[in-house]
């Protein structure tokens, strides 16, 4: 039998190109939404789609959407993508991965001049990550109708720049933002590649994961207001410090984590004390929380605990308040069967090994499972690092994963259901 097939240059000089457009050139890749980053990686995506006869166009939360008509082009979209955004000083490949299957995807596609049933739509989406303003799974959340003006009005970044301020600089109407919302009944499917951003199939040599279940996450903001005063004159059992109470916190929230069981895990991974000096006590904290299980009863029952800690901490010392606010709440999702089939198919014909997993990671993929039914395939991590420089995906296994998302795509967009 005889597959079309990716070809591996093309895909490396994509993600080589898409590299360089960074905030931090030598230490990884930041590349936050709404930044010049953005626009640079932006016009490259969208130069490309247009390269291969794509009709190119930007939804009203910003993601860019190539759109190749079908054979029946009134009937559902099968949809291939991924985000463009990245972590502060994360990798090449986590996002763009999946932009660059999808790119290359619409290339095998027109050169071989390869008509689908189903028109196909190849999605590159932003603020994936929350780097900037917090949150993430944005641009798949737009796409759900799930992002609300309040949101846009109140998510800030480091700068204190509104998220609907930073949309409106970079040219995006934030009052359009609900007509970013798709109506699944014109949806067929979404496929995402992304890397594992685990050690699993390395350690295991298996070329494919095949998703089975992502899981839950919330993120909370949390406040804690306590009292500056002067570090020298003021005695340990009168100060109100705020950078004290957090660590109490902190400590805690890792037991409730490992009690919640199921492998659910917390971070606190950001952090900031104010005023910030060494002579003053700490009288503001912000910190974040992220809680994720595949149980949505698990992460429920952390968010209580956390709930619990902050009134006794100040019961312990009134002078203390917090505010909590949740920036993210998405439960586990289980992918669809119908669609695992289908990889799993794909991966046999083309002797291309394949492994069912879970998901750690957020991924639009679990918000797109909302709307349609869904696919979400990992290529190996090497040394499962992500989310850091060297964040690293050998070329010719990314192949093998766009390989196998091709014969996938292509055997939902073939066939009208
Ligand atoms: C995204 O990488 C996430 O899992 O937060
Ligand atoms: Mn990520
Ligand atoms: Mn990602």
């Amino acid at each position: 039998m005889l597959f079309l097939e990716s070809k591996v240059q093309r895909i490396q000089e994509d993600l080589e190109v898409m590299a360089r457009h960074t905030a931090t050139p030598g230490q990884g890749v930041t590349r936050f939404s709404f930044s010049d980053e953005d626009r640079l990686t932006r016009e490259y995506i969208k130069e490309r789609m247009k390269q291969c006869g794509l009709m190119v166009y930007e939804d009203t939360a910003g993601a860019i959407v190539g759109r190749r008509s079908g054979k029946n082009d009134q009937a559902p979209v099968v949809m291939v993508g991924s985000h463009f955004d990245s972590v502060k000083n994360g990798g090449p490949f986590d996002g763009p991965a999946g932009v660059v299957a999808a790119l290359e995807i619409a290339r095998v596609l027109e050169e071989n001049q390869v008509m689908t049933e189903h028109p196909i739509e190849f999605i590159a989406l932003v603020e994936e990550e929350g780097g900037r303003f917090g949150g993430g799974l944005f641009g798949s959340r737009a796409m759900a109708g799930k992002v609300s003006m309040e949101e846009l009005m109140t998510y800030n970044d480091k700068d204190g720049i509104s998220m609907a301020h930073a949309m409106a600089k970079f040219g995006f109407d934030p009052d359009l933002i609900g007509s970013a919302a798709r109506d699944p009944r014109q949806l067929r499917a979404f496929f995402e590649l992304h890397i594992e951003q685990g050690p699993i199939l390395e350690a295991t040599g298996i070329s494919v994961g095949i998703v089975e279940i992502v899981v839950g996450i919330t993120q909370l903001e949390i406040t804690l207001q306590g009292r500056p005063d002067h570090a020298g004159t003021t005695p340990m059992d009168m100060r109100a410090d705020a950078l004290v109470a957090a660590a109490d916190l902190i400590m805690k929230i890792g037991r409730l984590a490992k009690s919640a069981g199921n492998g659910t895990v917390a971070t606190v991974g950001k952090i900031s004390a104010r005023p910030g000096a060494a002579n003053i006590v700490p009288g503001n904290v912000e910190c974040t929380v992220d809680i994720r299980s595949k149980k949505e009863e698990n992460i429920n029952f952390v968010v209580r605990g956390i709930e619990r800690e902050l009134k006794l901490l100040m019961r312990r010392n009134p002078a203390i308040s917090y505010s909590m606010m949740c920036k993210l709440a998405i439960a586990p999702v289980r992918l669809t069967p119908r669609i695992i089939d289908i990889l799993t198919a794909e991966g046999n014909d083309r002797g291309i090994s394949t492994k069912l997993m879970q998901s750690g990671a957020g991924h639009d993929a679990m918000v797109m499972a909302g709307l349609t039914e869904v696919g979400l395939i990992f290529v190996p991590s090497k040394s499962g690092r992500s989310h850091c420089p060297e964040e690293w995906t050998d070329y010719l296994q990314l192949k093998q994963g766009v390989d196998l998302l091709l014969g996938a795509v292509l055997a939902v967009a073939q066939k009208i259901t």
